[in-house]
């Protein structure tokens, strides 16, 4: 595990050594039990890369769940970097804060974004990653020539809005051409994959080209929720490993 600080120094101009490339899971809390949201993020320290925040405002999505004020709160109690995936209206207006508040990867949804790119320098310029999310019927293609302003592509494998949905298999060849993308531009870009991921198709997204999981239901649905993210893990680089985007 690397705490916070240490992801934060590298991430000056947003670029992390080599070593911290690879597979990577992020619990989503979101199907975590908010009456004890730190205890339940200590059940995947040690085990997590990350923590997977995920904000929703009732506008962007039809469901509210947490803002600013608890991210600083845990921000301030946990270890595990954390990673917030912005579901909400104009980003443009609060995303950097979520930055400048320690969180060491901001996402924000492109088809809410007014100005994306200046907005992924804001967020870089904060000191966190930037990330930028695409829902499912939202095309990779349109975005190829922002994707060196970022540093990781969320593709949403379930429409944003609530945990526990069915995976879309629908949305794997759009995580295929990603990789391509990412492949053909030499780009130094991390391809999360959020909604329905599980021990049935966490495969299939190693397979197609992801490298950052989120897992929600996955996760805290499981008795030892650390051990539900070394078995992911486990999966994910064996499927990787037998991938050809991966040789
Ligand atoms: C859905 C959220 C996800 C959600 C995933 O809009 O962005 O992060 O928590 O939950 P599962 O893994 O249960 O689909
Ligand atoms: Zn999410």
């Amino acid at each position: 595990m690397v705490a916070v600080s240490a992801m934060r120094r590298r991430c000056e101009g947003c670029r992390y050594a080599p070593g911290l490339m690879g597979v990577q899971i992020s619990p989503s809390i979101l199907s975590a039990d908010f009456s004890r949201l730190a205890e339940e993020c200590d059940r995947v320290a040690g085990a997590a890369d990350w923590l997977h925040v995920d904000v929703m405002d009732n506008h962007f999505v039809p469901n509210l769940t947490l803002g600013l004020p608890i991210v600083e709160s845990l921000l301030k109690r946990v270890s595990t970097p954390v990673d917030c995936h912005l579901m909400i209206a104009d980003p443009d207006r609060w995303a950097p804060g979520y930055a400048e508040a320690g969180a060491g990867s901001v996402t924000f949804h492109v088809e809410a974004a007014h100005a994306p790119i200046r907005l992924a320098r804001a967020i870089r310029a904060a000191g966190a990653r930037a990330g930028m999310a695409l829902k499912p019927a939202t095309d990779v293609e349109g975005y190829a020539d922002l994707l060196p302003e970022i540093d990781m592509l969320l593709i949403m494998t379930v429409e944003p809005g609530f945990g526990g949905q069915a995976f879309l298999d629908v949305v794997l060849p759009k995580i295929r051409r990603a990789r391509e993308l990412i492949a053909g531009r030499a780009l130094d870009l991390w391809l999360q994959v959020d909604g329905g991921v599980s021990a049935g198709t966490i495969e299939r997204c190693a397979e197609a080209g992801a490298d950052v999981f989120v897992a929600g239901s996955a996760v805290y649905g499981a008795d030892d929720p650390a051990e539900a993210v070394r078995r992911l893990r486990a999966q994910a680089e064996a499927a990787t490993a037998a991938a050809p985007w991966a040789k």
